[in-house]
């Protein structure tokens, strides 16, 4: 696969899970710009280089984001600030549609009115746009169904994201990635990823809140093989004004994924069961080939991906 290189990058959510991994794979070769305002983010996350310049913002604030914008010319653009809790929308619908589309889209249209010659602009978007549809796997033209504020928002911004490119001429491409993991993922909110919660119960004995049955399924995909994915999309002219699932192609259910866990750490789970959530998704799982026709391997099955992850746990995380 090609490599960016020489590049100046811009990595909103750059401090978060998805985005430091990003910035740690992108950082030795590139000029990259990171802007988050560390509300999950942390900056303990970024890697020390004087490659990289990090600004504590909200991407809401939109003077700053085009003085930032006009200033670094940028090359490309990956818009992965999101508050990417499904629940925590729920319950604050209205101002993490400020985040999760407005102010992404006050950027596209600022790369729209200055004429800004970036070679391609990203966007994460998430499985979450699909819902409950019956069909599985999941394709990019199978139906969609957004259940929350957090999946109406990704599916309207991947339009705008997808359409402003097609109307403007900006290359722009989009990501529905589905469930990720790996190290850096925070646990710290009672919103976070699942397995990372997963891990600090185990790790911390402390008890984990299982809603519904463990039966629901999900397409678990290791970190490191969606920041390829990332990559790979952003230096692929074939990736235009389109938008790609990111995963394994394979459903595992959450009971399978605590037993494995608990097999590696050789420790069970402490469980707390509660009725699932409003607006949870039931059964989930990609179909990768659209992302596999421009080249694209995953490196990493379940099993591997939990042991690396688990293995970065017990070594990094005191
Ligand atoms: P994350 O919460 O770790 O990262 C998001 C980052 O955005 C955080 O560092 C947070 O501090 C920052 N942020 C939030 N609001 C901001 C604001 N107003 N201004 C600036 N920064 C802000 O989550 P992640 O898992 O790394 O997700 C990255 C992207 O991928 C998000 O857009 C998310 O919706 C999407 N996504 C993630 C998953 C997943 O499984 N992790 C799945 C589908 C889509
Ligand atoms: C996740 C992502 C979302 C992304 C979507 C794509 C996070 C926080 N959310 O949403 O950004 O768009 O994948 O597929 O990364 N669960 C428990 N106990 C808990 C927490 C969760 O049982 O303490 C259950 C949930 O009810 C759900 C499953 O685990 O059934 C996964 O939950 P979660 O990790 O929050 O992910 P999604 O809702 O799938």
């Amino acid at each position: 696969m090609d490599r960016i290189k020489n590049s100046k990058i811009l990595i909103t959510g750059g401090a978060g899970f998805i985005g430091s991994n990003l910035v740690s794979r992108l950082i030795e070769d590139n000029e990259i710009v990171v802007v988050d305002d560390l509300s999950m983010g942390k900056i303990e996350n970024l890697p020390q280089s004087n490659n990289l310049h990090f600004f504590e913002h909200s991407i809401t604030d939109s003077s700053f984001m085009k003085r930032l914008l006009s200033d670094y010319q940028f090359d490309y653009i990956v818009l992965l600030a999101a508050v990417a809790s499904v629940a925590d929308t729920i319950e604050r619908p209205l101002a993490t549609h400020e985040v999760n589309q407005n102010a992404n889209i006050q950027i596209i249209d600022y790369v729209r009115t200055e004429k800004l010659q970036v070679q391609k602009v990203l966007f994460a978007s998430s499985a979450a746009v699909y819902g409950n549809i019956k069909s599985l796997p999941k394709k990019e033209d199978s139906r969609v169904d957004p259940l929350s504020p957090y999946a109406i928002d990704k599916y309207a911004t991947e339009r705008f994201m997808i359409d402003y490119g097609k109307l403007y001429g900006i290359p722009t491409v989009c990501t529905r990635f589905f469930n990720v993991y790996g190290p850096k993922q925070n646990p710290q909110s009672p919103y976070s990823g699942v397995l990372s919660l997963i891990t600090d119960a185990i790790k911390y004995s402390k008890p984990f809140t299982l809603y519904g049955n463990g039966n629901q399924t999900r397409d678990f995909v290791y970190v490191d093989d969606v920041t390829a994915a990332l990559e790979l999309l952003l230096v692929n002219d074939r990736a235009m004004h389109d938008v790609y699932n990111v995963a394994t192609g394979k459903e595992t259910s959450l009971n399978t994924v605590i037993g494995k866990m608990e097999n590696i750490f050789g420790k069970n789970l402490i469980k707390v069961n509660k009725d699932a959530r409003i607006g949870d998704i039931d059964k989930s799982f990609a179909d990768v080939s659209k992302l596999k026709e421009l080249g694209y391997e995953n490196e990493y099955d379940i099993s591997d991906g939990l042991t690396k992850y688990i293995d970065f746990i017990n070594r990094v995380r005191k």
